[in-house]
């Protein structure tokens, strides 16, 4: 068992806190520096469990890293390969160990070989959209069991070559993958129907630091041409957007003001646009973004989850919660992910006044239309939620119980903090400077021995949304 969040809601939050660097870029920049064996010093590094887990995984793959968590930097180079095995135990981890398979392939003659728990290319959990477009750059990839489990086995012994591929959906992970191999892929990759989240900018400014030839035009087309010279990079990673919209959500649904320093307007778009439909205060300053109780909230919204420069499916747990303060009937239509309503139970217990439904609801038609998932979901507010005992089931869902528990009056108590350690960087240091009654029980000694690492823990876990 490990450790215990105490919360004790019902005040503002009030006060400043810095957001760290996203998760979501650090992780893959780690990956992506795998291609060259070039150094590569990165500034304000978050200090998280997924970027963790990634650390381990690539000094297992032949990296030396330095991290010094104080300052937030980190230093990597890959000399050469100690293997290009990915061990079982990070099956599960994160969504990280698949794009071994774009970023080795270029580097190394050998099997990368990548686990995955369930076995299933098409399954619960698809990788369908990275494996068709490495196949497109002449990687062949293969299915098997092995040691019981299931794993990737991928190489390009014929060199990789780039090709026009288009997705059939624009996944964030196949996007990246895709232009991970493209780099050392002999000729030009275009990437028809690519994501285009920040953090895939982000990647992109990196690489091209790194020495690679990138252009992102505004129909979706990403264009790699081959690369073969290698640079030292110094890279400052961009300031993680769910972990700004996650306090900014605090904030004004506890009716309080907080200042997220390093907040960049750029990324926040779509979620500024909803947080004004609903009433939210927020301020842009020099160096980070206000956000404050303005008066009632105001339901009756609209919010549909979509790719970006869509409403980040990823902001819509917390979302929820604050809806259940707000006036009015709101929906929420989730298009990116079939199954990530799980918390709503949860929030029905608390007190909050939501339905899951399996149509599309409010918008348009989504591709799980047809589907029996609950992927629509109506909330009624305002509500007056109650403290309870919460097992946390995945990142997000985390916080928005967290979120939850600071507008309750009684005590909640909430396990599984851990999945809020791989996301949220010193989660309680934070609130409590807000001036929230958190504290965080730790576990006696004898099960810390027991579990040894929780984090090491999570790496056998396998559930979709575990790390997303
Ligand atoms: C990343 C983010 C996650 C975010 C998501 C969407 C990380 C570590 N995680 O996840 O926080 O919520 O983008 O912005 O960066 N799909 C397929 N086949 C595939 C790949 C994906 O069908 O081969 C589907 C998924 O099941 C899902 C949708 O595409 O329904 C989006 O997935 P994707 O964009 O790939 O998300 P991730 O990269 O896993």
């Amino acid at each position: 068992m490990g450790d215990l969040l105490k919360i004790k809601g019902g005040k503002p939050l009030q006060g400043q806190i810095k957001a760290g660097g996203a998760k979501n870029a650090m992780t893959k920049l780690l990956v992506a520096s795998l291609l060259s064996d070039k150094k590569c010093t990165f500034y304000n590094v978050p200090n998280i469990g997924d970027v963790e887990i990634t650390v381990n995984l690539c000094r297992e793959i032949g990296s030396e890293i330095n991290w010094d968590k104080k300052n937030h930097t980190l230093d990597i180079v890959t000399h050469e390969l100690k293997t290009s095995y990915v061990p079982q135990r990070y099956s599960g981890s994160n969504r990280i160990p698949i794009l071994m398979i774009g970023a080795l392939m270029g580097r190394t003659d050998e099997d990368i070989i990548v686990p995955t728990l369930g076995g299933d290319m098409l399954g619960s959990r698809p990788v369908d959209l990275h494996i068709h477009a490495l196949q497109k750059l002449g990687a062949k990839i293969e299915y098997r069991d092995m040691k019981k489990e299931g794993a990737y086995l991928a190489h390009a012994h014929h060199g990789l070559k780039g090709a026009v591929l288009s997705l059939n959906y624009p996944s964030v992970g196949a996007t990246e993958n895709t232009i991970l191999a493209a780099v050392r892929a002999k000729g030009t990759t275009l990437i028809k129907n690519a994501a285009i989240e920040p953090e895939i900018i982000d990647l992109i400014l990196f690489l091209q630091k790194l020495g690679a030839n990138i252009m992102v035009d505004v129909d979706r087309t990403i264009c790699i041409q081959h690369a073969d010279q290698f640079h030292e990079v110094e890279h400052t990673i961009m300031t993680d957007r769910n972990e700004v919209a996650s306090y900014a959500m605090c904030a004004l649904s506890t009716k309080g003001r907080v200042f997220i320093e390093g907040a960049e307007h750029l990324q926040m778009i779509a979620f500024l646009n909803k947080i004004r439909e609903i009433g939210g205060g927020f301020k842009i300053k020099q160096n980070g973004i206000e956000f404050f109780y303005d008066g009632k909230l105001k339901g009756g919204v609209h919010i549909e989850t979509d790719v970006h420069p869509g409403f980040m499916t990823d902001w819509q747990q917390p979302f929820a919660v604050l809806l259940t303060q707000a006036n009015g009937t709101s929906v929420i239509h989730e298009t990116v992910y079939e199954n990530r309503f799980g918390y709503a139970s949860t929030l029905k217990e608390m007190g909050a006044d939501i339905e899951l439904f399996t149509q599309c609801l409010g918008g348009k038609s989504c591709r799980f239309a047809s589907g029996d998932h609950h992927h629509s979901l109506v909330v009624k507010g305002p509500s007056t939620l109650h403290g309870k005992e919460i097992t946390i089931p995945d990142l997000r869902a985390g916080f928005a119980y967290v979120m939850a528990a600071l507008l309750a009056p009684e005590i909640s108590t909430i396990s599984n903090v851990e999945y809020l350690d791989r996301g949220y960087e010193d989660l309680v240091g934070k609130l409590i400077a807000l001036g929230a009654d958190i504290t965080r029980v730790s576990q006696p000694k004898k099960h810390i021995d027991k579990t040894k690492n929780a984090i090491q823990n999570l790496l056998t876990i396998d559930k979709t949304l575990a790390s997303v």
